[in-house]
């Protein structure tokens, strides 16, 4: 059993939980998972590592209520208990094992899109923790779903937080914003990582592709079990066959196929959908999808 520590409302539907998880915290890294599980019958539900305290052994989680699941578990309190939290899970960001004075020559952009602001949070942390600063863009559609914003500023280098309706800081989409700092600010950047949801991370890829600059993503919107079992997260990437919760979930953004990812993400939905994915995908299908006699 996990104890919940502290659970904090970030905004409309969207939570904060610190969770007791001594071996996840002694081990993870930025950029890996964990599973939760609310009780014996409880659904698995993958989400990113959002911070970690190795000595106190607890990791923090944040997520947003998308369905029955993750509506019982925002009704958790503190003191509250998770039946099980497994993790770390997926590979670590790249830049974890970089030699880091070369990390340190480099100039790395992160764009953060909404509830993909938490993600982003431990790796713009850990680039600080190593005495190197970074440029950070957080948009969301209004100002009142604007998260993390006095965490990120404690460890990022320049924070730019951008607003769809111009409520907050600046006006326009993410993807404005990273045209708007290389083409009109003169801004240089070696990496930009892109996290948020598919269509962001697409228009974000496709916007730094015009600017040259190399994007890694992380693709957990499109898990489901999170166990390399449902077959959910299968996705193209440079036309290898790959699958998120195994294989990343961070991959190359310029190489990875939104639109085929975003379109078998709903077709996972139904049951209908499900088994016309096992009849395209034959003997590469995963299997385990619950379809599969
Ligand atoms: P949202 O729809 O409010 O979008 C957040 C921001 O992304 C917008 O303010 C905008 O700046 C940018 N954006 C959205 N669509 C865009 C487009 N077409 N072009 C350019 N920029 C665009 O986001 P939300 O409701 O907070 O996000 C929820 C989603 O985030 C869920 O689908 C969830 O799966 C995903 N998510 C992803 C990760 C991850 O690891 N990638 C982690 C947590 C949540
Ligand atoms: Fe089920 Fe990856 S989420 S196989």
């Amino acid at each position: 059993m996990h104890k919940i520590l502290t659970a904090r409302k970030l905004a409309e539907n969207i939570f904060w939980m610190d969770v007791e998880a001594p071996y996840v915290a002694k081990n993870c890294h930025p950029g890996q998972f964990l599973i939760v599980k609310m009780d014996e019958k409880g659904e698995r539900i993958p989400l990113t590592i959002c911070d970690f305290d190795r000595e106190k052994g607890t990791v923090a989680i944040v997520f947003q209520i998308v369905g029955a699941s993750t509506k019982r578990m925002a009704e958790l309190k503190e003191g509250d208990f998770f039946q099980d939290v497994v993790g770390p899970l997926g590979c670590e960001s790249e830049f974890v094992e970089e030699d880091l004075e070369e990390l340190k020559k480099k100039k790395y952009l992160f764009v953060a899109g909404g509830v993909g602001t938490a993600p982003v949070y431990p790796q713009v942390k850990w680039f600080h923790e190593h005495g190197i600063d970074v440029d950070v863009i957080v948009g969301a559609k209004t100002k009142d779903l604007i998260i993390l914003e006095e965490e990120m500023k404690a460890v990022a280098g320049n924070l730019y937080i951008t607003t769809d309706d111009g409520s907050y800081g600046r006006h326009g989409l993410v993807t404005k914003v990273m045209e708007d700092l290389v083409q009109e600010e003169g801004k240089t950047y070696d990496v930009c990582v892109a996290i948020g949801p598919m269509i962001m991370m697409k228009f974000a890829c496709l916007t730094s592709k015009k600017l040259n600059i190399p994007t890694i993503v992380s693709l957990n919107p499109i898990m489901v079990d999170g166990t390399g079992m449902c077959g959910a997260c299968r996705v193209s990437v440079g036309g290898k066959v790959k699958f998120a919760c195994v294989d990343g979930p961070e991959f190359d953004g310029h190489l990875v196929d939104f639109d085929e990812a975003m379109k078998r993400q709903q077709m996972y939905k139904t049951e209908e959908g499900r088994a016309m994915l096992r009849l395209q995908e034959g003997d590469t299908h995963h299997g385990g999808c619950g379809n599969c006699s």
